[in-house]
């Protein structure tokens, strides 16, 4: 047994993404034959309570606590630090420690396990933040919403399964904006969702397709760019090449974004359900925008850019390109939070091509950069 495991952790140290995906997914089906039907219940009917105590935890910082103590942490010492009941935060722990969290070393005593180094990075904990306080409720919504809509695939802005759980009837970033620690949550957690994968700026050809662009013009525009860790790639990856570089978003990210892209790079509130101010650019690049919106607020997205194209105009859809089968567990549970979160999906190639298609727009190609998580750019034009 020991063997076969270090063989396993062998095999997924020098794996692929993709390939490391499928020992997981192996990893999955071989726990899933061997549990019994009470034992399907257990893990089902406990998922909430996992990341329940997992969150109290990063609200003490318990994790950074045990990864930071240069020896195993007692309960004492973690209780001291934070004012907590020891008796309370044992049995935080205790559960933790039995799933493998954290370990436990001796008696009342824990340190730390891969799963807490990971638990502990900022970026990580952001995205905790986010999809408990956020995404939890709407995901306790969804049976409900659906049930009471008649399985009708949710398609309202403003009333749709998140405005429902959250009690709201503004839209999604008005609400998540609306307040700053969530808003700042939001923006961090940009930085960690697909973290782990490559970028499009390493595969799609920026350098070549933008060879003798003018300075004074225009070259990348960042719509919906968020905090700009995306510009901030790009202007890493080619700091020289010629044009000006502009960071699009709402206020709260385009504040955000100050510390995050360097000082040449223009940053500017717009609204991309009004034209674009930005006229003639190579690139309008929109990372993770549409995937938010539904088809019919997409075409207006998609119909205030047009204006501003030029022949040599690219808008740069940077999202999940579905195959038609088996799609994996990353694409589907990011299809379905869409969904959730927003009454919106990601989308196939032959989604996107008849989206696009509506606004008078063609897919001059599509790249495909990062296998593991579908993530392509469809390039479109005139
Ligand atoms: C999923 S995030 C993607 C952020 C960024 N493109 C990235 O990939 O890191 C969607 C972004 O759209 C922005 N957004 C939402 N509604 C907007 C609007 N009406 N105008 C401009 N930006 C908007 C949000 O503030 C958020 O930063």
């Amino acid at each position: 047994m020991e063997s076969l495991i270090a063989k396993i952790q062998q095999e997924a140290a020098s794996a692929s993404y993709v390939a490391r995906k499928k020992l997981l997914d192996t990893l999955r089906d071989l726990q899933y034959s061997i549990e019994t039907p009470e034992d399907a219940m257990q893990r089902v009917i406990h998922m909430n309570l996992h990341f329940a105590s997992i969150k109290t935890a990063v609200d003490l910082n318990l994790f950074n606590d045990i990864l930071d103590n240069s020896e195993p942490s007692t309960i004492e010492y973690l209780a001291a630090k934070h004012d907590a009941d020891p008796q309370l935060l044992g049995r935080i722990l205790r559960y933790l420690a039995s799933l493998g969290v954290i370990k436990e070393t001796d008696r009342d005593t824990f340190a730390a396990t891969p799963y807490t180094s990971n638990l502990g990075k900022p970026e990580i904990q952001a995205g905790l933040y986010v999809y408990f306080d956020m995404c939890n409720p709407t995901y306790q919504e969804m049976p409900h919403y659906l049930a009471e809509t008649g399985y009708k695939d949710p398609t309202s802005f403003t009333d749709g399964i998140f405005q429902r759980a959250h009690k709201t009837d503004l839209h999604t970033f008005a609400w998540v904006h609306g307040d700053p620690a969530r808003s700042a949550h939001f923006n961090h957690f940009m930085k960690a969702q697909r973290g782990s994968q490559v970028k499009c700026f390493e595969l799609y050809p920026f350098d070549k397709e933008s060879e003798g662009w003018p300075s004074e013009k225009p070259l990348f525009v960042d719509v919906g760019g968020g905090a700009g860790y995306q510009t901030a790639a790009f202007k890493e990856k080619f700091p020289n090449l010629p044009g000006r570089v502009v960071l699009q978003d709402l206020p709260e990210p385009v504040e955000d974004a100050k510390s995050v892209v360097p000082s040449d790079v223009e940053r500017m509130v717009h609204n991309f359900f009004e034209p674009q101010p930005i006229k003639g650019a190579k690139y309008y690049y929109l990372r993770m925008i549409l995937h938010d919106h539904t088809d019919e607020n997409s075409k207006k997205i998609l119909a205030n850019l047009v204006p501003a194209l030029e022949k040599d105009s690219l808008i740069l859809l940077d999202e999940m390109v579905l195959p038609t089968r088996h799609v994996d567990e990353p694409s589907t549970q990011a299809d379905l939070t869409m969904m959730a979160f927003h009454s919106s999906m990601e989308r196939s190639e032959e989604q996107w091509a008849k989206l696009v298609g509506a606004v008078g727009l063609k897919i001059k190609k599509v790249v495909l950069y990062a296998p593991g998580f579908n993530l392509s750019v469809v390039a479109c034009g005139l």
